[in-house]
């Protein structure tokens, strides 16, 4: 393997420490999950409990996100009784952000002591049962982020990424709740191109029931560090041939902001289980 950089680990790690020292200094506390919320799903956050808010900006070696519906901000509040780091705005590949990037929100959140990670996103539904405003549980992801890369902490083993007790939480929270969830498997790509209608047969084929340009990257993170992980993907579009119009970016976010609050409800009543 070709050597590192000298001092690029390093330089990382100094980073990750520094921004969680900028969080104790806000007042953080001792949070016990994490979210992770995705394009336009920012209703979410206006929904927090109580909340201290500091700008991507104020938190060193954090990125913020130049995507329109990511406001930039974490907000640590109450979620279901439980204190809750939001991280409202992401990082992604598309931005051309290398995952040491895309991946410091969670490093951040485990570093804090957080134990479940929620990851949220904004994705086209293709499973034909799928409609726009679906939330969709992530049962298991594909990821086809390709390119030269290197996560931070080296080689993962991946095996069941998302948890069977928070899905099976997620799943009675529902039900008591009457939110309808559907499940599958999420394919994260880099984008920022939606599928042509050939590359939504190819993701079909292969077992995807959902696509977005986000997650894959962060869930990888996340085993790596040993966080219990729920993922909920809202369908903003069903981009299937027969259905299939062009996605745009205006779409997703109004499909967001409605889904923004049931995902709250749904998150609320997961923490309050833990
Ligand atoms: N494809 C990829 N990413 C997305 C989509 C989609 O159809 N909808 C929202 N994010």
């Amino acid at each position: 393997m070709k050597a590192r950089r000298p001092g690029a680990r390093k330089r990382r790690t100094d980073e990750i420490d520094a921004a969680a020292e900028a969080l104790r200094s806000a007042g953080v506390g001792e949070p016990r999950i994490a979210v992770v919320l995705g394009s336009g799903l920012s209703t979410f956050a206006d929904g927090v409990g109580d909340p201290l808010v500091v700008p991507y900006s104020e938190i060193p070696g954090m990125t913020d996100t130049g995507v329109s519906g990511h406001r930039g901000a974490v907000m640590v509040g109450d979620v279901g009784g439980k204190r809750a780091v939001v991280f409202s705005g992401r990082v992604h590949h598309y931005e051309g952000r290398p995952p040491p990037d895309v991946t410091f929100a969670v490093r951040l959140a485990a570093l804090l002591g957080v134990r479940e990670l929620v990851v949220t996103n904004a994705s086209g539904g293709i499973d034909p049962g799928f409609d726009v405003g679906d939330l969709m549980l992530i049962r298991d992801q594909i990821s086809l982020v390709s390119g030269p890369r290197r996560l931070p902490g080296g080689t993962v083993r991946m095996g069941a990424a998302y948890s069977d007790g928070l899905v099976g939480l997620a799943r009675e929270k529902a039900a008591e709740l009457r939110i309808p969830l559907r499940e599958g498997v999420y394919l994260g790509q880099i984008g920022p191109t939606y599928e042509t209608p050939a590359e939504i047969v190819l993701a079909r084929s292969i077992g995807a029931s959902a696509v977005g340009m986000s997650t894959v990257s962060e869930v990888q993170e996340a085993v790596r560090a040993g966080l219990e992980v729920l993922g909920v993907a809202l369908i903003t579009n069903v981009p299937l041939p027969g259905r299939f119009e062009v996605t745009t970016h205006k779409e997703v976010l109004e499909a967001g902001r409605e889904g923004g609050t049931t995902l709250l409800s749904l998150v609320s009543g997961v923490a309050q289980a833990l």
